[in-house]
């Protein structure tokens, strides 16, 4: 096993990014809170250490101190933020604090450096902070400014101390990733040596320690978080483990069929389908109220798993694919509760399983990095995020077999049309809703009073934003066209232009 890169955490926001940007560089990283953090570099004996942000000042009473291993370790840091002022304080930098606050992009000019070494000499980054260094300490050069930070970036090759002030973790930062990747390589010298089979090995490891001889269940959505999850349960107990896909009935076309195809044919494993499609269809009927739907939904698909569950015997095991954005899009009860998520991952403990979440520190990306490894079929690993409660927050007000119908063919054209046009691969989601409004038309020479269809895509990079799709008109008026023309209830097609926020995704 790889000596992991320590990210030590002085309860930063972007503490799981910087752990993925090392990742992404080929290496392996691991997150400790700052108290845990001297005891973390004896035992886990790391190759280097990065200091994250944090919403302190370092001069404030009671802010997180510099752990007494980082220094003592010797071995290559590099601050970021809270980090860098940290570093600054304790080897006798002057600091600034509160004087100058900088939020957002900046323009960063660069010096000939270790952290700079390929990069243009003009950059521009994010920066988020109250504090500063405003002179580095004996031993530092200033290697990068911005227009009112003196010392926005300081090194110490000798001693192999790096800091920056702004975030190179996060998108908005020009080449950032090349920046971590000169400290990584330049600055402390090692070489990438981590890939996706390690991550899948190490998660084995702990899936086997956790589980020991006992049995698992999975509950299978169809998506690609508990694909990949499945698949990585089974690679570590084998078929100690049982995937259980319960058919709601608010799946889009094909879907159901692909996935027991894909855990009965593709990657075998376990696999048993519950047809409660009729239980699904009475539990929502004339139902309109959006959180209403959601809850009944989520509460049947409960019911319907624990009655299954019971009918077996000796699992004490549940497996979930949750996500690290889930994690946080959970807010820890904070954030407002803007749509209560159900997923088929969202099981409540109360069940009476213990959970494992192999994928709980991962992205997307790098789930689907891990399905493509195992040998999940890439029709399962590249689809499209898919909502716990299915068509039923795409068909607006009472959901009925014959609205679902409608709804799932709409859906279907709008697939087809952007796959074969090579647009879905741009978009993070795409889909048909049936918005419930009702509008006048003609055809033939008749009136007609029809369903209202609305086409949402979107790109995102994590679901958390996102922006409306701009596609080809040509294209729009094709899917239009056709879904007139193909779903006879529907009489006209709309597109939707909002982002998130202030819309959200789904439409329910
Ligand atoms: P919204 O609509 O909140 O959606 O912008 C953000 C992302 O989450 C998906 N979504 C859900 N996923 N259970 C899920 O597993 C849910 O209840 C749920 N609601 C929305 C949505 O498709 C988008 O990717």
């Amino acid at each position: 096993m790889s000596r992991p890169i320590l990210v030590i955490d002085f309860g930063a926001q972007y503490a799981q990014l910087i752990a993925r940007r090392v990742r992404e560089l080929g290496f392996y990283s691991e997150i400790v809170r700052h108290s845990a953090a001297d005891q973390a570099i004896l035992e886990r004996r790391p190759q280097a250490l990065i200091l994250t942000g944090g919403p302190d000042s370092v001069v404030a009473p009671g802010a997180k101190a510099l752990p007494e291993g980082v220094l003592k370790s010797g071995l290559p840091t590099l601050g970021i933020c809270y980090g860098m002022h940290l570093l600054a304080h304790a080897l006798g930098g002057t600091l600034s604090s509160g004087e100058v606050r900088e939020y957002g992009r900046t323009d960063l000019s660069t010096e000939r450096s270790v952290l700079f070494t390929g990069l243009p000499r003009y950059l521009t980054v994010w920066m988020s902070h109250g504090d500063t260094v405003s002179a580095p300490p004996p031993g530092f050069r200033a290697v990068g400014k911005t227009r009112s930070v003196p010392v926005a970036a300081m090194e110490d090759e000798q001693r192999r101390l790096f800091a920056v002030q702004f975030h190179p973790e996060v998108a908005h930062t020009d080449r950032g990733t090349d920046m971590l990747k000169n400290f990584l390589c330049s600055g402390a010298g090692l070489t990438p040596d981590w890939t996706t089979e390690d991550a899948i090995s190490l998660a084995v490891d702990r899936i086997r320690r956790q589980v020991k001889e006992g049995r698992a269940l999975v509950a299978l959505s169809g998506g690609v978080d508990s694909a990949v999850a499945a698949a990585l349960v089974h690679r570590a107990i084998g078929d100690h483990l049982l995937a259980l896909f319960v058919d709601h009935g608010l799946l889009r076309q094909g879907e159901a069929e692909l996935v027991e195809a894909g855990f009965t044919q593709d990657y075998p494993l376990p696999f048993r389908r519950i047809n409660a499609q009729a239980a699904f269809l009475a539990g929502l009927k004339g139902v309109k109220d959006p959180e209403e739907k959601r809850k009944r939904i989520g509460r049947m698909f409960i019911d319907t798993f624990r009655a299954e569950a019971e009918r077996l015997n000796g699992y004490t095991f549940l497996v979930q694919g949750t996500l690290y954005p889930d994690v946080i899009e959970s807010g820890g009860g904070q954030a407002a509760v803007i749509k209560s998520h159900h997923n088929v991952g969202g099981l409540p403990e109360e069940i009476g399983f213990e959970l494992v979440e192999p994928l709980r520190d991962l992205f997307k990306d790098e789930v689907r990095a891990i399905g493509r490894e195992l040998g999940l079929p890439p029709r399962l690993v590249e689809r499209q995020p898919f909502p716990g409660p299915g068509l039923a927050v795409r068909v607006v007000g009472a959901v009925s077999a014959k609205r679902l119908a409608i709804a799932r063919a709409a859906d279907a054209i709008v697939t087809e049309e952007l796959e074969k046009a090579g647009s879905a691969a741009k978009l993070w989601q795409y889909f048909a809703v049936l918005t419930g409004t009702r509008s006048v038309g003609v055809m033939g020479d008749g009136r007609t009073y029809h369903e209202v269809v609305a086409i949402r895509t979107v790109t995102s990079a994590d679901g958390m934003t996102a922006d409306w799709g701009r596609l080809p008109l040509d294209l729009l008026e094709k899917m239009a066209n056709r879904i007139v023309s193909e779903v006879r209830e529907v009489g006209r097609v709309v597109y939707d232009i909002t982002s998130k926020p202030p819309g959200t995704i789904e439409w329910e």
